[in-house]
């Protein structure tokens, strides 16, 4: 074997990490958090799949090119776990179980739970939203000598997390916290997988929220995003004493942390417009801190589509909302729209063109749309055709592109 140093050599106990994300940027801040709770146990990351001793895959499931990416890539790996497996040490190692620990996590893994473990024999962990922070625990346990067979885990049941997920300090981008203020959510919009997956709406405690911002800052952290799902409906009651109680809403929240010392920027992301208020726009006007862009969903222009979607306004009060917040604010706007959503008709995706013409976004994600197993939507006939879905997302590409070309370069 030469003179191959650590890096080369896999002995079934190293502590390699590499994590690899799908999806939105709740995600993102979950696969560092949990990164975090494994550098604080002594782990280092690695970029190098093929070196790695645990290899976890943070899927997404909101739609189907997500989690196509994540099957194939987990597909991938069945050669990397083959290889490993024949690559021998000590003669001793070799009755420990060399191959690295896989595991698929977050919301694949709570939508298709034990199906994974049949389709895919050479995962080992199968850990849903609710119970990151047990997964370096549950390796640990996969790696313990006693079991004669290697051990597999599930552990998907939907429930609150444990705040120990957020402690660890580790930060991607050096001098920027995530912060997650609520998990899951209950708005049930009818395309949308998240209420299943992720469950109803849970939130973190004001006091939780505060204490990880003043954490970070007291680490140096300047920049700080606050998360959720739709992050206006947080509304936090606590009971003071006896029958008097105590609410803290989205706004309340955001000039709390608006006054921490230390904290120099701060954002928010999503900002569902059903309840997105004109109290939240003069809050942003106020606050030097504050960034003025606001990522606002729309969906769809046209209140026929917006009314199956279940989204809860109409593009009348959308197109309102967004005046008041430029007026107020001065800032700018983005958005996520969703084409061929069934029964979407030529003059409803007219709508949603007229609207994006109107309100010209800084930033647009635009989504073909995709029928996500158990929502009510995927019980309509899914009956924009795929070469429609393609055009009508090219044609709002398009528009955004040239938009964004005239309004924001420059
Ligand atoms: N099909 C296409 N796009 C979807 N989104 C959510 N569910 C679907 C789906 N079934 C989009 C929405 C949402 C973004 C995160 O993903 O635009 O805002
Ligand atoms: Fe999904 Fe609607 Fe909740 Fe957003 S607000 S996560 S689109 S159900």
């Amino acid at each position: 074997m030469g003179s191959a140093g650590k890096s080369d050599t896999y002995d079934g106990k190293g502590k390699r990490l590499y994590i690899v994300t799908y999806g939105c940027q709740m995600n993102d801040r979950d696969s560092e958090a949990l990164a975090g709770l494994f550098l604080d146990r002594g782990y280092e990351m690695t970029e190098i799949v093929e070196s790695a001793d645990v290899i976890l895959i943070n899927t997404c499931s909101v739609r189907d090119h997500a989690e196509n990416r994540a099957i194939s890539f987990a597909g991938s790996l069945k050669e990397i776990a083959r290889h490993k497996d024949t690559r021998h040490t000590s003669h001793e190692e070799r009755t420990t179980p060399i191959k690295p620990i896989i595991g698929l996590i977050g919301c694949m893994a709570r939508n298709r739970g034990e199906d994974i473990f049949q389709k895919m024999p050479h995962i080992d962990l199968i850990v849903g939203p609710a119970h990151l922070d047990k997964i370096p625990d549950f390796v640990d346990e996969i790696r313990n000598p006693k079991h004669e067979i290697r051990k597999r885990i599930i552990q998907i049941e939907d429930e609150e997390r444990s705040e120990a997920l957020y402690h660890p300090l580790f930060r991607v981008e050096p001098g920027h916290a995530q912060i997650v203020i609520s998990t899951g959510c209950s708005n049930w919009c009818s395309y949308c997988v998240v209420p299943h997956v992720r469950g109803p709406l849970r939130l973190r405690t004001p006091q939780d929220i505060i204490e990880e911002v003043k954490r970070n800052v007291d680490a140096g952290i300047k920049k700080v995003t606050l998360l959720g799902q739709n992050v206006n409906d947080y509304e936090y009651t606590s009971h003071v004493t006896g029958h008097t109680t105590h609410v803290v809403n989205f706004v309340d929240l955001l000039k709390e942390i608006d006054k921490i010392d230390g904290v120099e920027e701060l954002s928010f992301i999503t900002n569902n417009p059903k309840n997105t208020s004109k109290e939240l726009f003069e809050v942003m006007a106020h606050s030097p801190k504050i960034v003025k862009h606001l990522h606002m969903p729309f969906q769809s222009g046209s209140n026929r589509i917006l009314e199956l979607m279940n989204r809860g306004y109409t593009r009348e009060k959308y197109l309102q909302l967004a005046e008041e917040y430029k007026k107020i604010t001065g800032g700018t706007l983005g958005t996520d729209v969703i084409v061929g959503f069934p029964n979407e008709a030529e003059k409803d995706f007219l709508q949603t063109e007229d609207l994006m013409r109107r309100v010209r976004f800084k930033c647009a994600f635009i989504f073909k749309y995709s029928p996500r197993p158990g929502t009510k939507a995927a019980g309509m006939p899914d009956d924009v055709t795929e070469v429609e879905k393609k055009r009508r997302h090219a044609v709002l590409l398009e528009m955004q592109k040239k938009i964004s070309k005239e309004n924001y370069t420059g």
